[in-house]
């Protein structure tokens, strides 16, 4: 299959909006990462997902919808919900919320779960697509399985190009890093540290989030250790660079290949961080080394996505 490339504008929406309703696979930008989108409610569609990421085992997909009144048909909707909604969608927020019966998604989406992971994302692009849908879009990022997330139309392109009907082309994402994933269970959990910080999610709510740890079965079930891995091998907190070695800096560091914010700015960083990784995967397979990175803010989300990009690659 050839992968159409859809500008962003009435006839790309209306070509997205058919492809999609007839079960076919858009590959669309958010402001967190490019995703793989497909109707929720068809089962052929959502398994070709898996099909053209090559993802080795059903886990669950993050429904999209254009607005806050289209979650509650999918998900029990809560108090602890409302607040987190009016504060922070449309946004790189993602709610794992209990699934509601009568929701009419493919069982798919949830790998069975009885709860739903839903957001609602601010790119206009996603917007105007979702909006045009009218309907359920799970999407998980548009990457194979265990790479690096786009966040290009390009990066879609070499990734997954005649795998998938089309893409929309929306430029750059802004935020560069998935979505946080928090779980409204009896404390609010979170799942994934992601491109709203844990912080805000704290002072919005007025009182802490409970963290999991990797080995916690509740963790996000989809977390792979090794993950958005480049070719090369990936050395962490690298303060000076063996010989050989490429060094991915942040900061004022001396003699780095690429740098994720010279002005040492997480939010810089977070933009780049997969823009940098693709470009380093695609010169060579020389060692990685990655400067400190604080564990803050969207530091975490940072070192979380580095971390797995620096795990054992044996699965
Ligand atoms: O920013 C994002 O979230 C991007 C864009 C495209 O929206 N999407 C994304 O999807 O990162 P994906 O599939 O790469 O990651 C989804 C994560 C997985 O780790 C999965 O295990 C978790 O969400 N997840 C999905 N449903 C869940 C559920 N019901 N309970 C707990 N975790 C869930
Ligand atoms: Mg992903």
């Amino acid at each position: 299959m050839d992968t159409e490339i859809l500008s962003p504008d009435g006839s790309g929406y209306a070509r997205a909006e058919s492809v999609l309703r007839d079960g076919g696979l858009v590959s669309f930008p958010t402001e967190t990462v490019y995703g793989l989108g497909a109707d929720a409610r068809q089962d052929r569609a959502v398994a070709r997902i898996f099909e053209a990421k090559n993802r080795p085992t059903f886990n669950p997909l993050i429904v999209h919808v254009a607005d806050v009144a289209a979650t509650k048909r999918y998900v029990k909707w809560t108090d602890m919900a409302d607040r987190l909604a009016a504060a922070f969608w449309p946004g790189p927020l993602t709610l794992v919320l209990p699934l509601r019966d009568d929701s009419g998604l493919s069982p798919l989406v949830t790998a069975n779960l009885p709860t739903l992971a839903i957001r609602v994302p601010e790119h206009p692009v996603a917007q105007a697509l979702l909006s045009e849908f009218d309907g359920p879009v799970a999407a998980p990022s548009a990457n194979p399985s265990g790479k690096i997330s786009p966040t290009r139309a390009q990066h879609v392109i070499n990734g997954l190009s005649g795998r998938i009907e089309a893409v929309v082309d929306g430029g750059e994402c802004g935020v560069g890093v998935e979505s946080t994933i928090l779980g409204l269970f009896d404390e609010p959990t979170l799942l994934r540290p992601g491109g709203l910080p844990q912080e805000a999610i704290e002072a919005a709510l007025g009182g802490p989030v409970v963290t999991r740890s990797e080995a916690d079965p509740l963790t996000a079930p989809g977390q792979m250790l090794s993950h958005y891995a480049p070719g090369a091998a990936v050395r962490l907190n690298a303060v000076e660079i063996v010989e050989g070695e490429r060094l991915l800096g942040f900061g004022k560091v001396e003699g780095a290949t690429l740098n994720l914010s010279v002005a040492g700015d997480l939010t810089e960083a977070a933009a780049n961080l997969f823009h940098h990784l693709h470009a380093l995967d695609a010169d060579g397979d020389a060692p990685i080394a990655v400067s400190p990175i604080p564990e803050t803010g969207l530091g975490r989300a940072i070192n979380d996505r580095l971390r797995r990009a620096a795990a054992p690659r044996d699965v």
